[in-house]
């Protein structure tokens, strides 16, 4: 039967990034991007509805959320995530990157480590970089096609290092763990008995695929409440990137103080209008459609790792337990990171992220999102399997 997913939506000339940037950096004109962590779906009918209805009042005047917005986020995140959440702990930024940024300037010094877990998300290492921080890297370990987390190390790094924040990646992009509440625990601890301030990036929560559940970090235990922020944001989960909302929750007041402090220094005040009208929207009547965008990721995943592991054996998929990105291990084809790269972009025509973007860990792999209707998964699958035994 087809899905609503199935719908193959023309996004050339839209202004968007996947698609209209290729020419501009330098890819081939016909080049298939599954890069950038947007999706190819339209966003549900109840967020276009609401912005459609927004729009008619013809007024775009100074606005902000009222108590409904946050009635709208408190169901979600007790109902979705066992996450309680108050009033007075919301600061909205116009992005998770952005709110990273604000995080590291006002809870850190100049002289401080900020730790990440590589590889992962790459604007953190730019964060860090950018506010003249020092970055600290724990790697994660790859064993039998998994990551975890290497405990000692990742404390050794803080007592190194000088670390007084970590950036924590859940669930982590692009290795697609969902970290178990053990893994959480003894991160919390570490972080908790070295006074080290976790920043929970946390906008991959509602993709997590059977088996694995996505625990909020502060909810693990008490204590953690008190040094930790929580990111969260509908753009990934409803495909409203282009919109620039998140929602923090910084349950300690004095870091909320200087939090918002930072944020004011930065002439930030309020979210548009449009961005809080469908964030609303979403979390109020989008549950449906997300549970049939799960089935339908679960879908495309089940039928790429088929795919490779049939056509491609050489291609290993990182089994993924959340977020809609793969990370693909091409370390078998024995290629340099210039040869790997000719192959995807130059021979294959795909536009992936290449690995080493990540991390110095990420060298051979390669990180493919999957929130595409199966048709675009299958011409890049048959692009690769040909390059690959061509
Ligand atoms: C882990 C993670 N954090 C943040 C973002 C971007 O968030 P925003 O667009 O709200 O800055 C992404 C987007 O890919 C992401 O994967």
């Amino acid at each position: 039967m087809a899905s609503r997913f199935d719908e193959l939506i023309d996004r050339k000339n839209t202004g968007s990034v996947k698609y209209d940037l290729a020419a501009i950096l330098g890819m081939p004109e016909d080049i298939l991007p599954l890069w950038v962590a947007d999706m190819d779906f339209k966003s549900p009918d109840c967020v276009v509805e609401a912005l459609i209805k927004r729009c008619r009042s013809g007024v775009f005047g100074y606005s902000d959320s009222g108590p409904d917005y946050f009635d709208a986020l408190k169901t979600w995140f007790a109902n979705e995530h066992c996450f309680m959440v108050e009033p007075d702990w919301l600061v909205k930024t116009p992005g998770v990157v952005y709110a990273v940024n604000i995080a590291i300037r006002s809870l850190t010094f100049e002289s401080e480590g900020v730790l990440i877990q590589e590889p992962v998300y790459y604007p953190f290492a730019e964060a860090i970089r950018n506010n003249n921080r020092k970055l600290s890297v724990s790697e994660l370990c790859y064993k039998n096609g998994r990551y975890s987390i290497d405990f000692k190390d990742f404390e050794e790094k803080i007592l190194n290092d000088n670390v007084r924040m970590f950036i924590l990646c859940s669930p982590h992009n692009p290795v697609g763990r969902v970290w178990t509440r053990d893994e959480l625990l003894e991160v919390g601890e570490i972080c908790h008995k070295h006074g080290v301030i976790v920043v929970s990036d946390e906008i991959h929560m509602d993709f997590v695929f059977p088996g694995h559940k996505h625990l909020v970090f502060s909810s693990v235990k008490p204590e953690f409440m008190q040094n930790t922020i929580i990111c969260t944001a509908p753009t990934k989960t409803f495909n409203l990137a282009g919109l620039q909302v998140s929602n923090i929750f910084i349950p300690n007041k004095d870091l909320r103080r200087a939090y918002k402090n930072e944020l004011s220094k930065s002439g930030h005040s309020q979210i548009g209008i449009m961005a809080l009208t469908a964030c609303k929207a979403a979390y109020l009547g989008g549950k449906q459609w997300l549970a049939e965008l799960n089935e339908y990721l679960l879908d495309n995943l089940n039928f790429m790792c088929d795919f490779l592991h049939t056509e491609i054996p050489e291609v290993k998929p990182v089994a993924p337990e959340g977020t809609y990105l793969v990370w693909l291990d091409f370390n078998e084809l024995l290629l340099s990171e210039e040869a790997l790269e000719e192959l995807i972009v130059k021979k294959a025509r795909l536009w992936l992220d290449k690995g080493t973007m990540f991390g110095k860990g990420g060298s051979g792999f390669q990180r493919v999102n999957i929130a595409c209707p199966r048709v675009i998964l299958e011409e890049a699958l048959s692009r690769l399997k040909k390059t690959i035994r061509g």
